[in-house]
């Protein structure tokens, strides 16, 4: 069952949003070649800690982290470590916030340094691919429609859409109905209605879609290891189409 969310509720999921999207701004001018992605978890931590949040990660099914950090190869859930970023890698550093008891789920791919030119276009055809997902949605559309432009927008260059992990409702509960695959047909899938909150995050990779999942029982990596994007936004559905929650406001862009 998706529980449609009211005008009260979605305004009270913009807090944990705002500051989920705050803080992928706040890490930006860290990520730079020698960097550990420990830092990077103990820089997220704090300032959710600061803003009154609690990292929604951490503990989450054993997840022993506050921010999943995923770099190259890995397509999600990296665990951060103590291995420094180096020039040309991409990560993507996934934050999700709970603030009152509502969730923000918010990525972005970051380039370390100088990208190399391949990166650079599976990192801009992994963004316009979100972007073109959030400008299908409005009520009557479907969870298919969604689906189709991403997978026809990154097969079209030449990339892969991951099939194994997919957004998903949110709000009070981390994930909630209903599953939102990156991939699928027009028409097809459930009809999209006002009051839904969902994240989109398509998973993009330069090579082939298979993905496994390494023997710590997290980090997804591709089969072929080739080099995974993904951007991610939690939004509302309104009368006239998506609402993206996670967009930082004005003051920090
Ligand atoms: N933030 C991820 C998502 O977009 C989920 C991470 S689960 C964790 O759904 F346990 F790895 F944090
Ligand atoms: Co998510
Ligand atoms: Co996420």
């Amino acid at each position: 069952m998706v529980q449609l969310k009211t005008d009260a509720e979605i305004e009270a999921m913009r807090p944990a949003c705002q500051v989920a999207a705050e803080t992928l701004v706040m890490i930006e001018e860290y990520i730079k070649p020698g960097i550990t992605t420990n830092e990077i978890n103990q820089l997220v931590h704090d300032y959710t800690i600061e803003r009154g949040g609690i990292p929604a990660p951490l503990n989450y099914r054993g997840f022993p982290k506050s921010v999943c950090t995923s770099v190259n190869h890995v397509v999600c859930h990296g665990i951060p470590d103590n291995k420094k970023l180096k020039d040309g890698d991409i990560i993507n550093v996934d934050v999700t916030t709970i603030i009152d008891g509502w969730h923000g789920d918010t990525s972005k791919t970051f380039f370390v340094g100088k990208p190399k030119v391949r990166a650079q276009k599976l990192v801009e055809v992994a963004r316009e691919a979100l972007q073109l997902g959030i400008d299908v949605v409005k009520p009557g559309a479907t969870l298919g429609d969604i689906g189709h432009v991403i997978q026809t927008f990154v097969e079209k260059h030449r990339f892969s859409v991951v099939r194994e992990y997919c957004g998903h409702g949110i709000g009070r509960g981390f994930h909630e109905e209903p599953q939102v695959v990156h991939f699928g047909k027009p028409g097809e899938g459930m009809v999209i209605k006002e009051g839904m909150v969902f994240t989109i995050e398509p998973m993009v990779n330069a090579g082939k879609a298979p993905v496994k999942v390494l023997n710590d029982g997290w980090t997804v990596v591709t089969r072929d290891k080739s080099l995974s994007a993904q951007f991610e936004h939690t939004i509302a559905v309104r009368k006239h189409g998506a609402e993206i929650l996670t967009q930082p406001s004005k003051e920090n862009l």
